[in-house]
């Protein structure tokens, strides 16, 4: 796997969503010091190789167990964005000593709906067809707040360039896996680690309303709603992202 990797001290992993890659978290990478921070490429994104045949997102999980033994991390908070929360779920449930706490970014517990499935494929078919760049223009609306849109032409720009970036084939793989993806909602209540949920209240994908209910069915967790965020919360708005999670993480030591 591709990783950045900063500073020392308590691990700090950090885990993309879809179809973005490890720099989504520059600016929060950068300003979160007095933490061992981890950023990978999950497998078929960014700088990390597509393998051949199907996966799911227990494998991310597995592939991100494999990272902490090749760092000699015992435990990481692990601070899932979107996508990456799926993997963080995944993570928790199969490799549970590994997790010393969460922050569930923009994400969601439940599986796809059949809508939330045949989206997938049309995804699929459009990105075989038209490729990355329809990919792109398809989903930047999406993932961004309207002020993100249209006062921040760098956070725009960023987005166009992680996803034209893009592998195809592990985008495909990706959304496939995503489709298949078991639901996490019965693990939420055996969540027994210190986690913060984080909303954005201008995301479309996500309501605020639905993480406020995943926080509410999670023991102890604290929830926060990031205004003139959309989907990617740490891109769209780190300042706010890094106050909330060091405030988060000060919590812990
Ligand atoms: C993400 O940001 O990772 C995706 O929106 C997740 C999804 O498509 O379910």
């Amino acid at each position: 796997m591709a990783v950045e990797l900063r500073g020392d001290g308590s691990a700090l992993l950090f885990v993309h969503g879809f179809p973005l890659d490890r720099t989504v978290w520059r600016h929060v990478m950068a300003t979160l010091t007095g933490w061992r921070r981890i950023a990978p490429d999950l497998r078929g994104f960014g700088l990390t190789p597509t393998p051949g045949g199907d996966y799911t997102i227990a494998d991310h999980a597995d592939d991100l167990a494999a990272l902490l033994d090749a760092l000699g991390v015992e435990r990481a908070v692990v601070w899932g964005l979107s996508m990456g929360g799926y993997a963080a779920f995944e993570l928790f449930r199969a490799h549970r000593a590994r997790v010393g706490g969460l922050i569930l970014c923009n994400t969601r517990a439940a599986a796809d709906t059949p809508e939330a499935q045949r989206a997938r494929d049309e995804t699929v078919a459009l990105l075989r067809e038209d490729g990355v760049a329809a990919l792109g223009e398809r989903m930047i609306p999406a993932l961004l707040a309207p002020s993100s849109l249209t006062a921040m032409p760098h956070v725009v720009d960023h987005v166009r360039a992680m996803i034209t970036a893009g592998d195809p084939r592990g985008l495909i793989a990706a959304l496939h896996a995503m489709k298949q993806r078991s639901d996490a909602t019965p693990l939420l209540g055996s969540i027994d680690v210190p986690t913060l949920v984080i909303a954005g209240k201008d995301d479309a994908l996500i309501p605020v309303e639905q993480a406020r209910a995943m926080a509410d069915a999670i023991p102890a967790a604290l929830f926060a709603c990031v205004p003139d965020a959309g989907h990617l919360t740490p891109l769209e708005q780190p300042v706010a992202s890094t106050r909330l999670v060091a405030e988060f993480l000060a919590s812990l030591t």
